[in-house]
């Protein structure tokens, strides 16, 4: 089957799990697809999804639909957009790059990670003014430095990605032998030999082309390899607290936004902080299992946010799941998995591709529910 072939498969973003199941190797599918502990986040973030129902009305002219959205004074064509995740080129041969360009020539937000392999600079001629997540040491030098890189590199709004005080329980990685520092095992050259695209495609091309690859983002000076013990403690710094945000807040001059609210406490103190939004979120399933899904919070976490942007994240697959984040008071969401997976089936034509079916259900999904605007969205009812 031709790449082409394969593609014109994929009708909606579930059909991309099922293909890269079958391409990737066993352990880095698990590092995309797993969550913490026992993975009920992942499944409770789909039911409370799917639970709401949403009440279209008829006989209103729709012919003029429009999903644009303002987020930080910038005009977007979609309410979505493609959510930071480290480690991305280890999935896809050039995944930020092939992430941000598709984003950018859709019109959509791409948030760069600071666990990227590719470097902040790179992306930032990529897609220039594109934004970044980080996760900060707590010291103020190393805070002012990196703030300073990002904004050097030409990043207009800075994640804080606030969910993650120490690594959590993987065990779907213990179990598929993916570690980070990466360790060579005879187990893992086995999975990858037994994925022969992947390995081509992927593995071995980004070693020949992009040499070894390393984490890029974490720090304004370094970039410890993937093989590097350094790099164990990239999931966050149990000291770093609402001191730290603060310090980002003081040296960092475009956009804040706080990722990892899933409390109307914690929305209350971004916004005393001076952050300008949050991202209501478990992470995807994959930091604390057991928490809520955004969905059931949503409106709460809303009702405390005042004039700050709020995002959602954590299962979003279809146009409804992020019409019913609209309707429950989201200004737009943020997709992760997903668009990995397109990444590692296809590159950026496979992302332009699974841009292009979301962007056409929320159409449909505006037209059948007569909303002709995703502000108006909110004025829809849910049963
Ligand atoms: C492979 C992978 C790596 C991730 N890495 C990061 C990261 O470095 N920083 C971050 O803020 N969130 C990270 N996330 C979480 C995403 O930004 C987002 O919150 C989550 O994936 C949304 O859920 P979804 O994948 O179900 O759409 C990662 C997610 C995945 C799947």
């Amino acid at each position: 089957m031709t790449f082409s072939d394969s593609l014109r498969q994929v009708l909606n973003l579930n059909d991309l799990e099922a293909q890269a199941r079958q391409h990737l190797p066993k352990a880095i599918f698990g590092y995309v697809q797993g969550g913490a502990d026992d993975g009920t986040t992942i499944l409770h973030n789909r039911e409370a999804i799917e639970r709401i129902r949403l009440v279209p009305r008829i006989l209103r002219d729709v012919s003029r639909c429009s999903q644009e959205v303002t987020l930080f004074g910038q005009r977007f064509a979609s309410p979505f957009m493609i959510a930071p995740m480290g480690a991305s080129a280890v999935v896809a041969y050039d995944a930020d790059n092939a992430m941000a360009r598709a984003a950018r020539a859709a019109r959509i937000p791409y948030i760069l990670s600071a666990n990227a392999i590719t470097p902040i600079e790179e992306i930032g001629r990529s897609y220039p003014g594109c934004w970044f997540a980080g996760y900060q040491k707590p010291d103020e030098s190393n805070i002012e430095g990196m703030v300073k890189r990002v904004a050097d590199a030409g990043f207009s709004a800075y994640f804080l990605t606030a969910d993650v005080a120490v690594g959590s329980n993987r065990e779907n990685n213990k179990r598929n032998g993916y570690t980070m520092p990466f360790r060579p095992t005879p187990r893992l050259a086995l999975d990858m030999a037994r994925h022969p695209a992947w390995l081509w495609r992927t593995g071995l091309r980004t070693l020949r082309r992009r040499g070894v690859p390393k984490i890029s983002n974490i720090d304004p000076v370094e970039r410890p390899s993937i093989f590097s013990r350094e790099i164990s403690a990239v999931t966050g710094y149990a000291s770093f607290s609402w001191k730290h945000a603060e310090m980002i807040r003081r040296h960092w001059k475009g956009a804040l936004i706080i990722k990892g609210v899933l409390s109307p406490d914690d929305a209350k103190m971004a916004r005393e902080m001076g952050a300008d939004g949050i991202v209501v979120s478990n992470h995807g399933g994959r930091q604390l299992d057991c928490a809520p899904s955004p969905m059931d919070v949503l409106r709460e976490i809303k009702a405390e946010c005042g004039a700050m942007t709020v995002l959602a994240d954590s299962g979003f697959r279809r146009g409804t799941d992020i019409v019913k984040a609209l309707a429950l008071g989201a200004d737009s969401v943020l997709v992760g998995r997903p668009f990995l997976y397109a990444a590692a089936l296809g590159g950026q034509k496979a992302i332009t591709h699974a841009i292009g079916l979301l962007q056409r259900e929320i159409h449909i999904n505006q037209s059948l529910l007569g909303v002709e605007t995703c502000g108006a969205l909110r004025e829809i009812a849910q049963v």
